[in-house]
């Protein structure tokens, strides 16, 4: 299997990554439960892998960093949780897991939502910004161009115009340095499945000091428990009911193996392997959307006359190469591509992947591109 779709999770993880899961599922009782010893080494598990995920994302206080099962966890947290929002601007490149709870909000809860075009001059947010908002949420990189959105700026004018920014950085975690505080973001999702090279079902998020949302999950924190409201300490008060402590250990793994490993050199990798596939399936007359401005490793294109996801399924079928056909859960970003009809094909390459996989791809491309001329 040639595995080209980090993007939707990444695969492999590094070996520390299945040994840490495996060592701490072996060991693992319920966090804070219990006085009992495994009891006990669970919860230092758990404050460990916290303050890993803590100093990964510059955050000096752990606290501030809550457990989800993924981005779309802590990105609903935060959507549904936030209280007191009349108005909320987003970007027109955003996946379900922003544009579905923004939809609702808008339906059920009244809430005003507008979507901009956050090209690099950021003209259109400018304008929406001169009427008040409450928040901002916006995609650090496109899960299907690539494309990274200038976050610092956007935080910038959002808080010069006193809205709140919640930043979706599911692409860019684990591939670019991101320092919470410093950019000064208020709110942050990360998934641990994709570049933190953790577990499925692993994740985090950030809330600033001083902020407070609505949780979203009511139940047991292991303490307080004759109070019939959530605790108001952080990380307790978002994270009811049982962590999934293994793959939460599994995701520090990954991000402390990222860090001596180094960013740079995973970014470098990546969009080493992006351009080589970008200019070979551009000599074999595919259209590649390449978007301006600075991106991540993940690239979408389409073949003449061949449905996306058809072409994934051959690829994966006759060549056991795995790449991702369709909308990729973004379909607003598929009407600014043009592609709403067919979708595109999305490779996401990792750092596991060699040169020689993407030699592999193009010469796949070129015999689909070959069979569907004759
Ligand atoms: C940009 C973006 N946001 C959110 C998500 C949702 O992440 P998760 O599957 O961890 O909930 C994804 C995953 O595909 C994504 O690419």
């Amino acid at each position: 299997m040639i595995y080209l779709d980090n993007a939707a999770t990444s695969w492999p993880k590094p070996e520390e990554v299945y040994s840490r899961a495996d060592k701490v599922l072996r060991s693992a009782a319920n966090p804070g439960r219990g006085g009992h010893r495994f009891s006990r080494q669970s919860a230092e598990a758990l404050l460990l892998a916290r303050e890993a995920m803590a100093s990964f994302f510059s955050v000096p206080d752990s606290r501030q960093v809550i457990f989800t099962s993924g981005a779309t966890h802590g990105l609903n947290m935060v959507l549904l949780g936030l209280p007191g929002v009349k108005r909320i601007i987003s970007t027109g490149s955003e996946h379900n897991s922003i544009w579905r709870p923004l939809e609702f909000l808008r339906q059920h809860r009244d809430v005003e939502v507008e979507y901009v075009e956050s090209g690099e001059n950021l003209e259109d947010l400018k304008k929406s910004l001169a009427r008040p908002a409450d928040l901002v949420v916006v995609t650090h990189a496109s899960n299907v161009t690539g494309h990274i959105y200038p976050l610092e700026e956007i935080v910038s004018q959002a808080h010069a115009a006193g809205a709140l920014v919640l930043a979706d950085v599911s692409q860019s975690a684990g591939v670019l340095p991101l320092d919470f505080v410093g950019i000064g973001l208020d709110f942050a999702s990360f998934p641990g499945h994709k570049g933190l090279l953790g577990p499925p079902g692993s994740g985090g998020m950030y809330v600033r000091p001083g902020l407070e949302l609505t949780p979203l999950m009511l139940g047991g924190t292991g303490a307080n428990s004759h109070d019939p409201g959530p605790p108001p300490a952080l990380p307790d008060r978002y994270e009811s009911g049982t962590v999934n402590l293994s793959g939460i250990a599994g995701m520090a793994a990954g991000a402390e193996f990222l860090q001596n490993y180094g960013l740079d050199k995973v970014l470098s990798h990546e969009l080493d392997l992006r351009r080589q596939a970008a200019q070979g399936l551009c000599g074999l007359g595919a259209q590649v959307y390449v978007p301006d401005g600075k991106t991540v490793g993940v690239l979408s294109f389409n073949l003449p006359g061949i449905d996306s996801g058809d072409v994934a399924g051959i690829l994966d079928e006759v060549y056991g190469i795995a790449v991702r056909g369709g909308l990729h859960c973004s379909p607003r970003s598929h009407d600014a591509l043009g592609t709403s009809h067919q979708g595109t094909v999305r490779i996401s390459p990792g750092l596991f992947n060699s040169a020689r996989d993407i030699d592999q791809l193009l010469t796949a491309v070129e015999e689909i591109i070959g069979q569907g001329r004759r």
